[in-house]
């Protein structure tokens, strides 16, 4: 409902087609006009973006709770509008039932548990590419099911599977409500997937194996076995943030270093920037772009009059993008540091999967530009996302490059 505000209103919507055109740009002229704001759209919430307030609101998470609530309509706390998925734990929890779950995901997402991941990224990554290389030319969208078929068998879940995984899961979130895909996506493919995981669960609970579902069944909450219903929660909600988010970072910055072969050129020659780059793009491509908070009580917020059960949207990729915190911010410097990006989120809520993503994120850039060094992408041909509000980035990328060989089994 529309309400008369003392802070500026502004004609701002992340799912619109004009935002999607251009979302830095949108952005940008958000930040310089009105970094706090209120506009009508979705039956109205705040929208913060430049980097002091994103990462105010981010840390103050007692007053920007991520918790599923009936404010803004029914269904996932952290997008607007929210989109109709069962619970995801422990993204949508506050403290203190955050901090009881989020400690089962610590451990199998540190950076040594990632090392153990490596030789399975390794294998998916020659896969994929082995795929596609003796031809010659290539939708790079294919090549980058990696993040989804390692998240998939880190799980346990069947490999298969992952387009309609990753088509289901960003559809949901980032298609129209009543477009046919999000349609699609609600009707077949969500209780497809849904489907898969509890038949997932049960079988492990009868067997458990090594995988990362018998590992979460296997986890006490509280001094209580974890519940299926929790464990499912869970398993959603890494497949819903392993899948999508890595193919769209290496999806734009496959882009981007055909547009600038130098940069690529300098990768190849001195791969040990791979580190510090894989952070620059996490940064100027902001794979998910901006995610909710529902206001817990009546606050002023830098000036702006803030009222219980307001939504309010804090822009990851604005932020990334501010002038105030970084120098040049639209320039792509491979080796900026420190890079105080908000690509994973802040607070409590920071993503526990950011090692994983970037251990996926540099093997699949390095070896696409060590194995197919002079590709070429027909950026006539390239397809963004009809919508660019949750997870930016490409559905289709064509390319061509000089045929090598397969370096796995046929
Ligand atoms: C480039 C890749 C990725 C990006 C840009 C990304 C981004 C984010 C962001 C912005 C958040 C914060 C959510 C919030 O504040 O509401 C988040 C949380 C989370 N992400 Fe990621 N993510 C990535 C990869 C992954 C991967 C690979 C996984 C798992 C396999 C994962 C699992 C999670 C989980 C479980 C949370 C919730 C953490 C919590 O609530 O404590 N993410 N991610």
């Amino acid at each position: 409902m529309s309400q008369p505000r003392t802070c500026p209103v502004v004609a701002f919507d992340h799912n619109s087609p004009e935002h999607s055109a251009d979302p830095v740009a949108s952005y940008a002229r958000l930040r310089a006009e009105a970094p706090v704001a209120w506009t009508d759209a979705h039956g109205g919430f705040w929208v913060l973006s430049d980097y002091d307030a994103v990462f105010e609101a981010a840390r103050d998470d007692a007053t920007f709770s991520s918790g599923r609530s009936s404010y803004g309509g029914e269904g996932l706390a952290n997008t607007i509008p929210k989109a109709p998925v069962r619970l995801h734990i422990p993204v949508e929890l506050d403290l203190p039932e955050h901090r009881s779950y989020r400690k089962i995901l610590n451990p199998v997402t540190s950076p040594a548990a990632v090392a153990e991941l490596q030789p399975m990224i390794e294998r998916w990554t020659t896969w994929f590419i082995d795929q596609v290389i003796e031809a010659g030319s290539c939708d790079f969208a294919s090549v980058i099911g990696v993040p989804a078929v390692v998240t998939l068998d880190w799980l346990g879940l069947d490999v298969d599977d992952w387009r309609r995984y990753s088509r289901a899961l960003h559809s949901v979130l980032a298609d129209s409500p009543g477009s046919p895909a999000h349609t699609h996506a609600v009707e077949v493919d969500i209780p497809w997937m849904e489907e898969q995981i509890t038949a997932a669960i049960t079988a492990r609970r009868a067997r458990p194996s090594d995988d990362l579902i018998s590992y979460l069944l296997a986890q006490d909450v509280d001094g209580a076995p974890i519940t299926d219903d929790a464990a499912y929660s869970m398993v959603e909600l890494l497949i819903s943030g392993g899948v999508g988010t890595t193919a769209s970072l290496v999806s734009q910055t496959l882009v981007h270093l055909s547009r600038h072969p130098g940069q690529r050129r300098q990768l190849v020659e001195e791969p040990e920037l791979l580190t510090r780059a894989v952070e620059e793009f996490l940064r100027v491509f902001s794979p998910t772009q901006a995610l909710a908070r529902t206001v817990t009580r009546d606050t002023e917020f830098r000036g702006c009059p803030m009222k219980k059960g307001d939504r309010a949207l804090l822009a990851w990729s604005s932020a990334n993008r501010d002038p105030a915190q970084f120098e040049d911010p639209d320039d792509v410097v491979l080796t900026r540091w420190p890079n105080r990006h908000t690509a994973f989120g802040m607070g409590i809520h920071r993503c526990a999967g950011a090692h994983v993503g970037r251990a996926i994120a540099r093997q699949l850039i390095g070896e696409i530009i060590r194995r197919m060094p002079d590709y070429v992408v027909d950026l006539d041909g390239l397809q963004t996302y009809a919508h660019q509000g949750v997870n930016a980035g490409f559905q289709r990328i064509p390319a061509t490059f000089t045929p090598g060989p397969r370096l796995g089994p046929p």
